[in-house]
């Protein structure tokens, strides 16, 4: 009922307890999840252990069918894993109840994906809103917060607009917009550079550089080493474990 759980400064974008490097956000606890094709075990993530500290971002890069997406959606409880651990805040949300989940997720997850997945029919601004529907928030204080989240990503001037009124590279901020809605300890994102230019593929990466100065936590999933280069650090996938992490945890 509260989108202001915890600690929270309740002042997204302008985190006063940001302490990067001190505080594990999220720690995974030798992941595994095996997918059957058919009767045919498919090990997508293989032992994967690691710590993201508040504020870091991080990119994840490895060849197609390493598991990068896979680990995205153990993080973001889209799906479970076979076994092991992902704590978000201390929660272990690996074991909350699956009708928990989409309370877990509202609170604790922002979700970025390569084509925005907007709705069509409704403006900028109803796109933001309705992340927030069901958190209790009342409506002019969401009304408040959408145009706050839209004027922080530079579209200010464009609330009213659709998703077919605006550029790929705008809808991929109204969508960035959308996924801080709820202060989340997390922002995902797959591919998110992966449908635009390389010149709103800038405006994007220095956008989420910006967020993650302010204290939040990001883990990007890219193909784009020009990406990736540009975040706290890297860790590298392959066959479903990790094969480098640039930082130290
Ligand atoms: N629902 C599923 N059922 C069966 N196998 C799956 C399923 N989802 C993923 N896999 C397999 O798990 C492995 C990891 O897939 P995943 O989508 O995580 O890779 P990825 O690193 O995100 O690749 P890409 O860069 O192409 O997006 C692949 O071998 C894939 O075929
Ligand atoms: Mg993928």
């Amino acid at each position: 009922m509260n989108n202001n759980p915890g600690n929270k400064s309740g002042n997204y974008g302008n985190n006063e307890n940001h302490d990067a490097g001190s505080e594990p956000v999220l720690r995974i606890r030798d992941l595994r999840k095996i997918y059957m094709q058919g009767k045919i075990p498919v090990p997508a993530l293989d032992g994967v252990s690691f710590d993201v500290n508040k504020g870091e971002f991080l990119s994840i890069v490895g060849p197609s069918g390493s598991g990068k997406s896979t680990l995205l959606s153990m993080i973001g409880l889209l799906d479970r894993p076979t076994e092991g651990s992902v704590f978000i805040d201390d929660v272990e949300i690996t074991k909350a109840k699956e009708s928990e989940a989409p309370r877990i997720r509202r609170e604790k997850i922002g979700f970025v994906f390569q084509h925005f997945n907007l709705l069509s029919t409704f403006t900028a601004m109803e796109n933001v809103d309705i992340a927030m529907r069901f958190t209790g928030t009342p409506k002019n204080k969401r009304k408040e917060r959408a145009l706050e989240l839209l004027t922080m990503v530079g579209l200010g001037d464009r609330i009213k607009h659709k998703p077919s009124e605006l550029s790929g590279g705008q809808q991929q901020r109204v969508a960035i917009a959308r996924a801080l809605a709820n202060e989340p300890a997390i922002l995902l994102a797959d591919e998110p550079t992966g449908a635009v230019d390389t010149k709103t593929r800038e405006v994007i990466v220095n956008l989420l550089k910006g967020l993650s100065e302010k204290g939040q936590t990001i883990i990007v999933v890219t193909h784009d080493m020009d990406v990736a280069r540009q975040t706290d650090r890297i860790i590298t996938m392959r066959d479903g474990t990790i094969s480098g992490d640039t930082g130290g945890s």
